[in-house]
């Protein structure tokens, strides 16, 4: 029997911070001992805000070699750019036909994303999750593991999967979703109540896996608290719970055990403990960042294309030759 298939992906568009990693990339690196993984950047989702030609390319670099510094093996899986396998598109057009217009209009994202750029609200930013469905399904993809801001979207891949299979007959594997307990959502710095986000109106709500040790300290010390004096989680404690679930999974340990580790401190103490703990995390992965060779990354991409484009050339031509196209 095969191995049964990971696929997930990160957009390159801006800072690539703590709750992409904690939250998707962190499980990951268990994962792809169990799974067949394919790991993506997804270039064409990035488009659907505006970027700077030049910077959306040096993205694209900086989170492959992101890609690579946090361990991700690209002789043991796969690491590749969404764009350049064109059956990505291929795809997502033809589920495009069997989209019903309502289930883009539930999307949560959607309406998020259209509240901060309200000058673009473009058709892309709108069939956004079926390119995403197009990218799960190319590859017959068993699991799926993101944070809990694109379950909604894994959702609606598994609904067209099921929905093309009616159809046409049995041609997708149906992906199961995988969302952490701890990490799944990581909330913003400077508000807790909103997620850690790589488009936030401020750098304070991020820390950046590129943040040197300053500005980790700055924007720890900086983040907003509960009130109260002791370092505990809980419903009305948003977010110390927020910054405790960040240093428990830092630490390996669970909140239980790091409260316990703080007993009778404050919150300044608690703080410069958890800058300390990113940065003792972020400068080994920072050195690794730097020590790469665009050349070579380039080189491992191209593999990555070759071995993605193999697999869904052979799926895009099962799907072309079951809806008619000649
Ligand atoms: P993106 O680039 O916004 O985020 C990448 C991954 O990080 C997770 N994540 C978080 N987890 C916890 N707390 C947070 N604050 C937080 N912010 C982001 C996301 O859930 C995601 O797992 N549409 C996707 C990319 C994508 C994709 C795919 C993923 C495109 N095609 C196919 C899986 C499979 C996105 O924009 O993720």
């Amino acid at each position: 029997m095969n191995t049964p298939r990971l696929f997930s992906g990160i957009q390159p568009s801006g800072m690539i911070h703590l709750g992409n990693y904690l939250g998707a990339i962190k499980q990951w690196l268990e994962l792809v001992k169990k799974y067949d993984s394919i790991f993506c950047i997804v270039d064409l989702h990035a488009l659907t805000v505006r970027q700077k030609p030049e910077e959306l390319r040096r993205n694209t670099i900086e989170l492959a070699k992101i890609y690579l510094a946090l361990g991700l093996d690209f002789q043991k899986s796969t690491i590749f750019v969404q764009s350049q396998v064109p059956q990505h598109a291929d795809l997502a057009w033809i589920l495009n036909t069997i989209t019903k217009l309502p289930e883009l209009e539930r999307m949560t994202q959607f309406k998020d994303k259209s509240l901060v750029h309200k000058e673009n609200i473009n058709a892309g930013l709108f069939i956004y999750p079926v390119l995403m469905a197009a990218d799960i399904l190319l590859y017959d993809t068993a699991v799926v593991p993101v944070g809990e801001d694109q379950k909604q979207h894994v959702e609606l891949a598994r609904v067209l999967a099921r929905r093309f299979n009616e159809n046409f007959g049995e041609t997708f594997v149906v992906p199961e979703c995988l969302v952490q307990k701890q990490g799944a959502r990581i909330m913003g710095l400077d508000d807790p109540l909103k997620k850690m986000s790589k488009s936030a109106a401020s750098s304070f709500n991020f820390i950046a896996l590129t943040d040197d040790t300053k500005t980790v300290e700055k924007k720890i010390a900086r983040a907003v608290t509960d009130s109260g004096r002791d370092v505990v989680s809980g419903q009305d404690k948003p977010a110390l719970t927020n910054l405790l679930t960040i240093y428990s999974l830092l630490t390996n340990q669970t909140i239980a055990q790091s409260e316990k580790e703080f007993v009778g401190q404050g919150y300044a103490d608690f703080k410069k403990s958890l800058a300390q703990e990113i940065n003792k995390f972020l400068q080994p992965i920072q050195k690794k960042i730097s020590a790469f060779d665009n050349k070579a990354v380039l080189k491992i991409l191209s593999d990555g294309q070759v071995r993605a484009q193999k697999l869904a050339e052979k799926k895009i031509k099962e799907v072309r030759e079951k809806v008619g196209l000649i």
